[in-house]
């Protein structure tokens, strides 16, 4: 059940059911030692989706009041500039101009953001799926993510390590193949076409996907 989108049907009894739940997981169901990782999990994504239903609820609230008394105006979701991808906390936006990997990282930066750096499958899903509705002939994009430094770890342009990686089964990559020149394939590209990632030649020229957070709640 999505809490939020089920929290109009409810109306004000089912909010106040809501305000006692908040308040029984707040105080009890912290999570207990003999708590799987899986449980601890599930029980801190509930707790978010009911604080982020406290927080519109007081930011509706604080908007009302502040209409009518002149107190500065806030955002009461987080917000991606026009045709971005809104995913989660993040913003994703995919540019159909074409660069090699680096002149691409530089090209998101010049905006303000960075080359994509897809953590969880709902980032990856989006950004596939996104490739595919804007279609035409190139399904490659870079992501954020090369071996350039080192052959074979494969590393985020924030230096971070990659933990969930979506590379091709079959064929199985990356494969760092020299067909496309000595140096091997060193940066990722998704592929629409198939749903997943493919090492490439850091020198081809693809459209890329930049990412940015999303503007913060407050
Ligand atoms: C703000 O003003 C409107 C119209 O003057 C009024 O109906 C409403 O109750 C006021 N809201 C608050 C929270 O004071
Ligand atoms: C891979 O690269 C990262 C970032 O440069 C580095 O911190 C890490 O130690 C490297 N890991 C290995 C196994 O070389
Ligand atoms: C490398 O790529 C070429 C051209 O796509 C392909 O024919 C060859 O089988 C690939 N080599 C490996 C080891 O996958």
């Amino acid at each position: 059940m999505n809490l939020i989108q089920s929290k109009g049907a409810l109306g004000f009894r089912g909010h106040a059911i809501l305000c006692v739940l908040v308040g029984l997981l707040f105080s009890e169901a912290s999570s207990r030692p003999g708590d799987s990782p899986e449980e601890e999990v599930a029980l801190l994504k509930l707790k978010l989706d009911l604080l982020s239903i406290k927080y519109r609820d007081l930011c509706k609230q604080y908007s009302n009041m502040a209409h009518n008394y002149s107190a500065p105006v806030i955002s009461c979701s987080t917000e991606c500039p026009d045709k971005w991808l809104h995913v989660g906390d993040q913003c994703f936006f995919l540019a159909t101009d074409k660069w090699d990997w680096s002149k691409s990282a530089e090209k998101c930066k010049e905006i303000g953001s960075h080359l994509a750096i897809l953590t969880t499958r709902e980032q990856h899903e989006a950004v596939e799926k996104e490739g595919k509705r804007i279609g035409g002939i190139y399904t490659h994009y870079w992501i954020g993510l090369t071996d350039a430094e080192s052959e074979g770890n494969w590393t985020w342009v924030d230096k971070s390590e990659l933990n969930n990686a979506f590379w091709s089964v079959t064929p199985s990559e990356p494969d760092n193949n020299q067909t496309g020149g000595a140096e091997g394939e060193d940066c990722a590209v998704v592929d629409s076409y198939t749903h997943s990632w493919y090492d490439v030649p850091c020198s081809f020229t693809y459209p890329r996907i930049c990412q940015m957070d999303a503007t913060p709640l407050v």
